[in-house]
């Protein structure tokens, strides 16, 4: 019946999708061999890669990788089929690695790697940080390490003014601001020379993120024994449950005896200690995953946002005289369609759903790759130029709201946003406040700064940015 109703609408089935040739076994991961063995793209620029198969198989395609069939698309109107059919509990691709990890010592696995009624229960601990109060009460601390973060340059560029990667530094940045949120006692990773505890966290955030990604590409040795990645994996939630740890236990302390001083000084943590639903490992578990979760797209985000204001001296002097921010909040909009951090919104689909004139059965993992939908001529005029007044509230009803999503859509869509829309425009603010930023030239032929793969994409190189002092623009357009 149904294939006849297919018939009738002109719906063709899913073998019908455009596809490569498969090989038994590797299906097409042999695309992303080795150079050496054959293969033609490079795993760490998977979005290059789909950019350019949609060139030969259109914006709508599928590959098998890791056993599992993946329906590409570059199309908004697919990406808008996928979040309306995701159903009560949208499914990711899960983090098999950290599942196993996290099972055997928190007991459960969290929000990130989590599906089900699993992920629904912890889903509902960080729902708190989308509400315009809370993150409005962490707003002055924000200020005060942005104060901090010019302090910080001010000291390093004493001998040369260049920061020679703003992505570390923005790194440093960004794991100072989520720490006053959770959980809830900031680290001074700002401080030169830097602190032995700031040390650890910085390299434990490092080390997950490395480990996350290599137990995620490649064969899962892992599972056979403890590979490097794994023992990152491990080495770091170990250092984080000591370290972080100790102010959850203090805050849990606080809570038993003053509930209303914690909810007045901690509004995150207390929201997380009144979730009847969580245990105190849980709370645990939820500190460390929002603590890591974004550390490094929002630096990603701070980094590139500088870098293209040091490209153009006008736009940054716009930037800097526009103090309602408008400017520069759609500055970080604009790098983030340019410089999109996740690769792609992904579901596996509850039910069988028409996609773009296919048939695509139940289960199947959908990638919306909003990191190549976001430079498609047909969502955006001059898609490849950093214009960050499309985004204007007169000029931004021309873009299909489905055309840029950084921080994913729907019921999954990233926790952390406004936290972290808050920590970049707060940083950028101070920065340009007190520096004009300029970009020596970049000796990687064609000007433009890359990304890779790793937990997110981040920069391909290091980003260097130059800091003077109101002093004469180097490179005034
Ligand atoms: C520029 C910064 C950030 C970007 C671009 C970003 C982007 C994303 C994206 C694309 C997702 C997946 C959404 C989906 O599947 O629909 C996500 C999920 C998530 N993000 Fe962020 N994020 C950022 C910062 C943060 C911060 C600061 C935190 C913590 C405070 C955070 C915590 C999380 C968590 C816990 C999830 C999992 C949500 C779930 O599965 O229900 N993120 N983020």
């Amino acid at each position: 019946m149904r294939l006849f109703c297919n018939l009738k609408s002109g719906i063709k089935p899913f073998s019908d999708v455009p596809t490569l040739k498969s090989r038994p076994l590797l299906g097409h991961a042999y695309l992303f061999l080795p150079k050496w063995m054959g293969g033609k793209y490079n795993i760490e620029k998977f979005t290059e890669a789909i950019e350019d198969l949609s060139k030969s198989l259109g914006t709508i395609f599928k590959l098998r990788l890791g056993g599992i069939d993946m329906l590409i698309t570059l199309d908004v109107e697919h990406a808008k089929t996928m979040y309306r059919n995701e159903g009560k509990y949208p499914i990711r691709p899960p983090f098999h690695a950290l599942i196993k990890y996290r099972k055997e010592i928190f007991g459960s696995v969290g929000v990130v790697p989590g599906n089900g009624t699993e992920w629904h229960k912890f889903r509902s601990s960080v729902n708190p940080m989308l509400k315009p109060d809370l993150v409005h009460h962490y707003q002055p601390q924000l200020h005060t390490i942005a104060q901090k973060f010019v302090k910080y340059v001010e000291h390093k560029i004493k001998t040369n003014h260049e920061l020679d990667n703003v992505y570390d530094d923005s790194l440093l940045y960004a794991i100072q601001a989520i720490s006053v949120i959770s959980p809830g006692h900031e680290f001074d990773c700002l401080l030169l020379p830097t602190t032995i505890d700031s040390k650890e966290i910085i390299a434990a955030s490092m080390d997950f993120m490395d480990g996350l990604h290599s137990t995620l590409i490649g064969l899962p040795l892992w599972k056979v024994f403890k590979t490097e990645g794994y023992k990152k994996l491990e080495s770091s939630h170990n250092t984080m449950k000591l370290i972080l740890g100790k102010y959850v236990q203090f805050h849990y302390q606080e809570y038993t005896s003053n509930k209303n001083k914690l909810k007045e000084e901690q509004p995150f943590i207390y929201e997380l200690f009144a979730n009847e639903k969580l245990s105190y490992q849980d709370c645990l578990l939820v500190v460390i995953e929002t603590f890591l979760g974004g550390i490094d797209a929002t630096a990603t985000t701070i980094s590139f946002t500088m870098w293209f204001l040091a490209q153009d001296a006008a736009l940054q002097n716009k930037v800097k005289n526009d103090q309602t921010n408008e400017l520069l909040k759609a500055c970080v909009k604009e790098t983030l369609r340019l410089k999109t951090t996740a690769g792609a919104n992904s579901r596996f689909l509850p039910h069988d759903v028409d996609i773009g004139g296919y048939s695509v059965p139940k289960n199947t993992l959908v990638m919306s790759f909003v990191s190549a939908m976001g430079k498609r001529e047909e969502y955006f005029k001059e898609p490849l130029k950093y214009i960050p007044e499309r985004w204007l509230r007169k000029n931004k009803g021309d873009i299909h709201p489905y055309a840029s999503l950084p921080f994913g859509h729907g019921a999954r869509m990233c926790p952390g946003r406004r936290i972290a829309e808050s920590e970049i425009v707060i940083l950028l603010r101070h920065v340009l406040d007190n520096f004009h930023l300029s970009s020596p030239k970049i000796d990687n032929g064609g000007g433009d700064i890359g990304m890779v793969f790793r937990m997110n994409r981040i920069p391909e190189t290091k980003i260097p940015i130059q800091f003077s002092k109101h002093g004469i623009p180097m490179n005034t357009k």
